[in-house]
């Protein structure tokens, strides 16, 4: 029988869940996929072992073995769903006596609400994680996504809304996370979990202008950003990115490298993509 301890992945098949996948260290822990259908290709792909369950009603994620630590992170566009997955998959941890969360929330800018409820029904998520005395928990808080340029309306905000909320003496930089250190930053965390029972981590890699953004898309992908049309994102989302200009991230991106060294640069992010590849 494997001494390997359990994680249970949530949003398993998504960005962040895959992220967390990568990285956890497989030769110390086994990774449990939380997946909604067993059966995608998605879920396949990921080539680790698979439970298949309803996040609503998660005791058929946790009572087949003992699971040691919970990657929890909301991934529903449905602010009451996300609440009610928060909320149940925190009581299964506590029912099935989980010793470890690790909740990937946000970066709220110094504030206790955004306004926008899918953003803010993860304070109402965090207070209940913290109400658990049972539970040892460990709040990420990423900043924006790098991975929101493959957004076109997204990458327009930097020549539009960025440019011209900078130009008014707001807040002139972005702060900036890839996916995948998201996920580095997880391991870490359950590798060494007493540096990290009980801390709220930030996790920036970089700070730019949007002068500067302009800048290195051009060097990278030799393509020039110069969006004139301020972007109508869909509702929710538009206050969501409008507060996140507005107040700016709290997280201090030179300790949050001085911490997590892997940290990656705008730059080096972009390299990788599909964007550099075209140039
Ligand atoms: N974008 C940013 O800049 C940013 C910054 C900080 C925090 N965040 C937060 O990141 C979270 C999203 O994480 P992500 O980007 O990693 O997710 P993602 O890539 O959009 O993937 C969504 C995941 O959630 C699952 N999911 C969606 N609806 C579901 C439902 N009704 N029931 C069960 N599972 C469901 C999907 O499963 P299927 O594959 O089965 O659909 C998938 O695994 C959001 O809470 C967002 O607020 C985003």
């Amino acid at each position: 029988m494997s001494d390997k301890r359990t994680i249970l992945v949530i949003t398993a098949t998504g960005k962040q869940g895959g992220a967390a996948i990568k990285a956890i260290d497989q030769t110390k822990f086994k990774i449990l996929a939380a997946v909604r259908d067993a059966s995608s290709d998605t879920a396949k792909s990921l080539g680790v072992d698979l439970v298949q369950g309803e996040l609503d009603q998660p005791d058929s994620l946790f009572q087949n073995e003992p699971i040691y630590g919970l990657f929890l992170n909301l991934g529903s566009p449905n602010p009451v769903e996300q609440k009610q997955h928060g909320i149940a998959l925190i009581d299964a941890a506590v029912k099935y006596r989980v010793k470890h969360v690790v909740f990937s929330s946000l970066d709220f800018c110094g504030n206790e609400t955004t306004g926008a409820s899918f953003l803010d029904v993860k304070r109402e998520v965090e207070a209940h994680l913290k109400a658990q005395s049972s539970l040892r928990w460990t709040i990420l808080r990423p900043v924006g996504f790098m991975e929101n340029f493959y957004w076109p309306l997204y990458l327009n905000q930097v020549t539009t809304t960025w440019k011209d909320s900078a130009a008014a003496g707001k807040h002139p930089t972005h702060k900036l996370i890839a996916v995948e250190d998201i996920g580095k930053v997880a391991a870490e965390v359950f590798a060494d979990p007493e540096q990290y029972y009980g801390k709220e981590v930030g996790i920036a890699g970089d700070e730019l202008r949007p002068d500067e953004i302009v800048e290195i898309w051009k060097k990278v992908t030799g393509q020039t950003l110069q969006a004139k049309e301020t972007p109508v994102f869909p509702p929710g989302i538009d206050i969501a990115f409008q507060y996140f200009i507005d107040n700016g991230f709290e997280t201090d991106v030179q300790a949050a490298k001085k911490d997590f060294p892997f940290l990656q640069s705008f730059e080096s992010w972009l390299k990788k993509t599909p964007f550099a590849h075209a140039a």
